[in-house]
């Protein structure tokens, strides 16, 4: 089968629509244990990067796990897939000149390793969203801790299913110790260089 998909060239590249739109464009990927508060610091870091004219896109399981990977569950084998289609449709975002913002759980060291794979190393920027799973129970935001003590919900990450840490993130950002408004700052300095296109 895959031998007969044969790519048709495009006038239009990358690099046209990046050069398009005066940005390069790139994946900002935020993984950490579920109300770690990765979707909070994504609101905000496209916030700022909207504000400068940035074209962006938010994935998050809200428009993902509701959409087009409502078919997959929680257990090892599903959140592989979920997090290979995330990277696939980010890699198309990328492609079409996006600065791509991604809030995953994602705690498969193996899974997060792919993403760079399907994206390149390049185009990629690990952000440790690094909140204690003492402090995600305490805010419980969604109840589903709660949930996940009563045995109502099976394989939650931090209790009933493990969480990989990133050893070397490109950011690592402990909510319990900083400020969301500290912890934008520092990704909008990280990733400012990034944004600039190649030859400028
Ligand atoms: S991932 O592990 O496959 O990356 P993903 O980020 O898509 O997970 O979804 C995690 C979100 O789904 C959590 O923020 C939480 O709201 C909800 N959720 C429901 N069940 C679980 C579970 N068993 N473990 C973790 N999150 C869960």
């Amino acid at each position: 089968m895959k031998e007969n998909i044969i790519p048709h060239t495009y006038q239009i590249s990358i690099e046209d629509r990046r050069k398009a739109n005066n940005h390069n464009s790139f994946l900002i990927w935020f993984t950490g244990l579920s109300g770690s508060g990765k979707s909070t610091i994504a609101n905000v870091v496209e916030l700022e990067l909207y504000k400068k004219g940035i074209k962006t896109y938010i994935l998050d399981g809200d428009n993902i796990r509701k959409g087009i990977n409502k078919d997959l569950s929680f257990s090892p084998e599903d959140r592989t897939e979920n997090i290979r289609r995330i990277a696939e449709t980010a890699n198309l975002m990328i492609d079409a000149g996006l600065v791509v913002l991604a809030a995953f759980v994602s705690p498969y060291k193996k899974d997060r390793e792919n993403i760079k794979n399907i994206v390149k190393d390049v185009n990629f920027v690990e952000i440790y969203v690094n909140t204690s799973v003492e402090e995600c129970e305490k805010r419980d935001v969604k109840g589903l801790y709660k949930k996940a003590r009563t045995g109502e919900i099976k394989n939650m990450t931090g209790i009933s299913a493990p969480y990989e840490a990133p050893e070397y993130p490109d950011i690592e950002i402990k909510t319990e110790n900083v400020s969301i408004e500290n912890a934008v700052n520092e990704i909008i300095e990280y990733i400012t260089p990034k944004l600039k296109l190649k030859n400028e």
